[in-house]
């Protein structure tokens, strides 16, 4: 094990805590706030920024859509320069705060934003940040990475910087009473799949984050099992507090990393709207069956400690399996098909994209080759 472990961001948790807003902001904050769709004037959230921020000058950009976009981005910083805005406060879900960290990092940059995308510009400064959570889900809320789609070309493109980790987040679960039964569920799919990134690799004897990992995953599916208690505060604390433990960087410090379900998962989104969660659902069995040689050791320690299920020579197997049940008992589907997405190129455009992004080598140990990828999607697309 080595590693050099930080999380910076400050989190404050439970109800009300979005009045403790204006004392975290710097006095002197020009704040812009950023939002999406108008679910936070709905839902109470907005009313509770007002009161918060009564005392700082503060500006407001909202339409950020699902999957943000830099062609809706770049307006907000336009914004960002136009009001000489010193501090962005990203207020929803993984596509706002993700949003919002592009905007603090293109807003100082001169260039065409998009280049930060594609590693053509390294972030060197960013306007500082902070977020009020209101779908648990990504962990975008005190990590440093964000995933960003261009519209006109059909990409979602991933950039990381300690510069965009937010400075400290709010994680007041009550404001989850408005979310989607779907939006719910996408929570906690996509936060199961982070922590198997992080921990269906191969053996490496860190107990720490093998024991973290498995107890986060253990809360996910007695989460989806107590399904019908998700209007209590103790299911939406749990969700909340399970799926920002799953990405703040814990439990992947010193063990290997997979993330080639995300990495796939994306180009789907990119080219069919699929939403994060789904394509992850898609991808993830197909693949831990096609990389079964790998991960075997790991899928056997997942069944018996998370599953509880019997030892055997079949465990991986059934493990992958007992994975994917839970995708179905939640009502997600398992196959483009099964998310109504019927394309004979699919294959093909699929293994165009990741070969244009450079992911010809994915996975713990860079052996997800295109050929690789081949196999993948062929099984999971019907
Ligand atoms: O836009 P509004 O009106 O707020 O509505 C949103 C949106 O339509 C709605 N919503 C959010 N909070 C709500 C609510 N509706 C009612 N009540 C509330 N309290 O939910 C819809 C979906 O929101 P979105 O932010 O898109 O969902 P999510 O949090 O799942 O974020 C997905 C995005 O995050 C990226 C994904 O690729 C995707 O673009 N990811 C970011 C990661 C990161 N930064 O670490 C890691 C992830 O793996 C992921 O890739
Ligand atoms: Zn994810």
């Amino acid at each position: 094990m080595q590693f050099n472990y930080v999380n910076p961001t400050r989190i404050l948790f439970g109800e009300g805590e979005i009045s403790q807003l204006g004392k975290e902001l710097p006095q002197d904050a020009r704040v812009l706030v950023i939002y999406g769709g108008g679910s936070i004037k709905r839902n109470g959230v907005y009313e509770q920024l007002q009161s918060a921020l009564s005392e700082h000058q503060w500006f407001e950009f909202s339409g950020v859509e699902p999957n943000p976009t830099v062609e809706t981005l770049d307006k907000a910083v336009a914004k960002v320069r136009e009001h000489e805005i010193n501090y962005i406060l990203a207020v929803g879900g993984g596509s706002v705060i993700d949003g919002s960290k592009y905007v603090a990092a293109a807003a100082p940059y001169t260039g065409n934003g998009w280049d930060i995308l594609e590693g053509k510009h390294t972030v060197d400064q960013a306007v500082p940040l902070a977020a009020v959570l209101t779908l648990p889900a990504t962990g975008s809320e005190s990590n440093a990475g964000a995933v960003i789609t261009r519209a006109s070309t059909h990409e979602k493109r991933v950039f990381h910087t300690p510069l965009v980790q937010p400075k400290f987040a709010v994680l007041d679960s009550s404001v989850m009473a408005t979310l989607p039964e779907r939006q719910l569920i996408n929570g906690i799919v996509d936060a199961f799949v982070h922590v198997c990134e992080q921990y269906i690799t191969y053996p490496t004897q860190a107990w720490v984050q093998d024991g973290y990992a498995e107890a986060l995953l253990k809360n996910l599916l007695r989460l989806g099992h107590e399904y019908d208690q998700r209007a209590t505060r103790e299911w939406q604390d749990n969700l909340m507090w399970s799926a920002n433990q799953a990405l703040n960087g814990l439990i992947g410090a010193g063990v290997p990393h997979d993330w080639a379900t995300h990495m796939i998962g994306h180009e789907l989104t990119a080219l069919y709207g699929l939403d994060h969660a789904r394509t992850l659902a898609v991808v993830q069995p197909a693949l831990l069956r096609q990389m079964i040689h790998d991960k075997r050791e790991k899928l056997a320690q997942c069944g018996q400690n998370v599953f509880g299920l019997t030892p055997g020579d079949d465990l991986a197997e059934r493990t992958i399996d007992a994975i994917e049940d839970f995708y179905h008992q939640l009502g997600v589907a398992t196959t483009l098909k099964g998310n109504e997405i019927e394309d004979p190129e699919a294959k093909n455009k699929i293994l165009a994209a990741l070969e244009k992004h450079g992911l010809t080598a994915l996975g713990e140990r860079q052996k997800i080759t295109l050929e690789q990828s081949a196999y993948i999607i062929d099984g999971f697309i019907s």
